[in-house]
């Protein structure tokens, strides 16, 4: 595992020592202070024989996403297992393959950026973590931290998939409920944060879950040959895991592990009911603005202005990608369409992009032999109670044993 060499500031470009613990640049001119990305060297693993060595040497503590401990923080891992996940082929698209995030432990991709976040916290002797949550953090946060011995913080909206309370409560977390959005919880945690001493862990407001979250770059490019896709498909709310794939591919074509030039079209999915994202590339904007009265039962996805916004755009900008929304009711539809004809329960924030696949390539954006991967992020089963309400279903019986 290298040694950090420093943390490059996303905006300003300063280079900060990893030595303490840091959040977000200490030293840009104006707010907001950009996002710190991790840096090393890298230059003694160029070349294919190391990247050998990478698919050869993965057991033991070294299995799922620690396979890529070579471009990962030296730091003894905190882990569930998580990465590593199947990439699984459609049965009805050859071009089509589906990441299936839902693998995971507490059965998300969140596990990924905060079992790295926790490793990093229990590294630095952190002993109170807080995070806002859309849901899926909040369980991937409390479960790490239990493993670790640190105490896990967590603040996220009432109407969460009741599972997502459900396994923070089950893992000892501190959970309050908030009436309102994600963006109230990080009002929440912002205000109390140095009162409590608690280290703040929000999206892109400390550098490692983004570095967690791009071993599903190598983890992709991998799992096709060490080749590129055509274009990747990621349901965008923060939009940590599009921002540390793109770095992913980055630091491959440093070191000579893939071809460069050749990167995937990065496809950046919202809900129509929540689309900050969308509207800034419609309009050609550099930042999103705040998106009023967020509303969609892809809980993820209900992010109204990511802090990243900008890196998002820049990114969905220069691989010619596209930045889209569709609808609850296409999401409900593509959900029941990969369940019964492939045998997948996606999530909303998944069925999203199945939903988006659809709609590009009736409209001529992608052929049908574009080697495309579809992220399904989460495990449908998590969402089972707000699944059946978009759905309509209810428990048969339910009514008259209340009646
Ligand atoms: C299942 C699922 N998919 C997608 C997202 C969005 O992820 P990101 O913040 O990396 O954009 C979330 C975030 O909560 C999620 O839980
Ligand atoms: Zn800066």
């Amino acid at each position: 595992m290298p040694p950090i060499a420093f943390l490059e500031c996303a905006r300003c470009h300063a280079h900060v020592s990893a030595g303490t613990p840091q959040t977000v640049c200490p030293v840009c001119p104006e707010p907001p202070a950009g996002s710190l990305f991790v840096r090393y060297d890298l230059e003694h693993l160029r070349g294919s024989s190391a990247r050998d060595v990478v698919a050869r040497d993965s057991t033991g503590p070294w299995a799922g996403m620690w396979r890529y401990r070579a471009v990962l923080p030296d730091a003894a891992p905190v882990t569930l297992g998580e990465g590593w996940t199947p990439m699984l082929h459609s049965r009805r698209y050859s071009g089509v393959y589906v990441k299936e995030e839902g693998a995971n432990p507490t059965g998300t991709f969140k596990a990924r950026g905060l079992g790295m976040a926790v490793t990093m916290a229990r590294h630095y002797g952190l002993r109170k973590l807080a995070v806002p949550s859309a849901g899926n953090a909040a369980g991937a946060l409390a479960a790490y931290a239990a493993a670790a011995g640190i105490e896990a913080h967590i603040f996220m909206p009432l109407d969460v998939p009741f599972a997502n309370y459900v396994e923070a409560t089950a893992y000892g977390a501190k959970v309050v409920l908030v009436d309102g959005l994600i963006s109230d919880c990080a009002r929440m945690v912002q205000e109390r944060k140095e009162q409590e001493g608690w280290f703040d862990i929000s999206t892109l407001k400390e550098p490692f879950r983004v570095e967690g979250k791009k071993t599903m770059g190598y983890e992709l490019v991998e799992q096709l040959g060490w080749e590129y896709p055509d274009a990747v498909f990621y349901p965008t709310g923060g939009g940590v895991g599009l921002i540390g794939m793109w770095k992913a591919f980055e630091e491959m074509e440093q070191l000579g592990w893939v071809k460069p030039g050749r990167r995937p079209k990065m496809i950046a999915v919202q809900a129509a009911g929540c689309a900050p994202v969308v509207r800034a590339y419609d309009e050609g904007a550099k930042t999103s603005q705040m998106w009023q009265n967020a509303a969609t039962f892809a809980s993820g996805l209900r992010v109204p202005k990511p802090y990243g916004d900008a890196i998002i755009l820049d990114i969905v900008r220069e691989s010619g990608g596209v930045a889209m929304a569709v609808s609850d009711e296409e999401i409900t539809a593509s959900i029941n369409d990969w369940a019964r004809n492939e045998g997948i329960f996606l999530c909303p924030e998944g069925a999203s992009v199945t939903a988006a696949y659809d709609r590009l390539l009736g409209n001529g954006f992608l052929k049908a032999s574009d080697r495309v991967v579809l992220f399904n992020t989460g495990a449908g089963l998590k969402y089972t109670d707000v699944t059946a309400e978009a759905m309509g279903l209810q428990r048969p019986g339910a009514k008259s044993k209340t009646a």
